[in-house]
């Protein structure tokens, strides 16, 4: 039953947006699916990983489900934002520093390569990473070995390096920006996840999701989205991906006093007029569309909290078997409902 106490542990923690261990990756679509299936492959192998893909797309959560599904998942993950820290001081970052290896440094210190050993390190934004970096690491890639800063003595470190990118790096590798033979080792287990655009369907369950995390975040009964913010979720071009989708979602939620959400734009100011609605529906079949995508997005979410046990997914949602069965077939006649759930 080792599944149902995870279960457990993530509904009892509702303010937790991603649980460690058990990283949420939502999303039906063709794209989106065959990626998740990248990321359970890679979890099953010890090589370097390199996520690729625009920013917002969920690089730095596949990076937590490829660890948590690894067979290091009891050692850390730990994750660092190349891009964030100035490039003099990301190689004693890394590494670490021996006492006195620069002027601020009174005490040798370990880097983030021995905070992770057994486990994984997240290098997001390996792109902005300085040649000099790329040699040490290439280094590290080649056998686990690597010197502190200002440090004689060669150590060692069992680390699984997942690095992630938003730019082309083949494409800098080409225009020699970034070194070839890093290029090379990174680039075994690489795979891409897809934008928001290439995701169809996928914005809308995203979205559900995101409202019913705010609902329970914030102890308020669920919100639903008007019909017409559904046509927007689907026809917007998304370039900040699903990190726009959410704090879009969220300030959405914090403004709206109705139950249901309408929006038509990616309005940046929280009040704007209401996008005026051109076709208006019946309220019944508004409600009713409304209603069915709500019902959709949620058995999916819980049947893979559930890890696809239908039993148990009915005893999470409160709901009797049969019933929740009929919900199912409702939606599923044919059966095929995409499992999106990571373990
Ligand atoms: N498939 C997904 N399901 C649920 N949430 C997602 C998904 N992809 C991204 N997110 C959320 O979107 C935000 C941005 O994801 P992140 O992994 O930081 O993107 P990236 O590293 O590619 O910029 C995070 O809050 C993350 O939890
Ligand atoms: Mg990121």
């Amino acid at each position: 039953m080792e599944q149902s106490n995870r279960v457990d542990r993530v509904l009892a923690e509702p303010g937790r947006e991603h649980d460690v261990d058990r990283p949420n990756l939502i999303g039906t679509s063709p794209a989106f699916l065959a990626a998740l299936e990248l990321i359970r492959k890679v979890a099953a192998c010890t090589a370097p990983v390199l996520i690729e893909g625009e920013t917002g797309t969920g690089k730095e959560l596949a990076a937590r489900a490829i660890h948590y599904m690894s067979a290091r998942r009891n050692a850390p993950f730990v994750a660092v934002n190349c891009g964030a820290i100035p490039e003099s001081l990301l190689e004693s970052e890394l590494y670490g520093h021996e006492r006195g290896a620069y002027t601020d440094a009174r005490d040798a210190a370990p880097g983030l390569i021995a905070q992770a050993h057994g486990g994984s390190l997240l290098l997001d934004e390996i792109e902005t990473m300085s040649q000099r970096t790329q040699v040490v690491l290439l280094r590290f890639l080649q056998d686990q070995e690597y010197r502190a800063v200002g440090g004689r003595r060669t150590l060692h470190a069992d680390t699984r390096i997942i690095a992630s990118s938003n730019a082309d790096l083949e494409a800098m590798t080409t225009q020699g920006q970034f070194r070839q033979d890093l290029f090379f080792r990174l680039n075994v287990l690489a795979f891409r996840l897809p934008s928001l655009r290439e995701r169809p369907g996928d914005a809308a369950l995203l979205a559900d999701a995101f409202l019913r995390r705010l609902g329970q975040r914030y102890q308020r009964p669920d919100k639903l989205l008007h019909v017409e913010t559904e046509a927007f979720l689907r026809d917007y071009a998304w370039p900040g991906n699903v990190r726009e989708l959410e704090n879009l979602i969220h300030r959405e939620y914090l403004f709206s006093e109705d139950d249901v959400l309408h929006f038509t734009s990616p309005r940046r100011e929280g009040i704007a007029a209401r996008a005026p609605s051109a076709h208006a529906k019946t309220f019944k079949c508004a409600k009713a569309e409304v209603v069915a995508r709500f019902e959709r997005s949620y058995v999916t979410e819980v049947l893979s909290m559930a890890g696809g046990n239908v039993s148990l997914a009915a005893r999470l949602a409160h709901k009797e078997r049969s019933a929740f069965c009929r919900l199912i077939r409702k939606h599923w006649p044919d059966g095929k409902l995409g499992s999106t759930n990571v373990p």
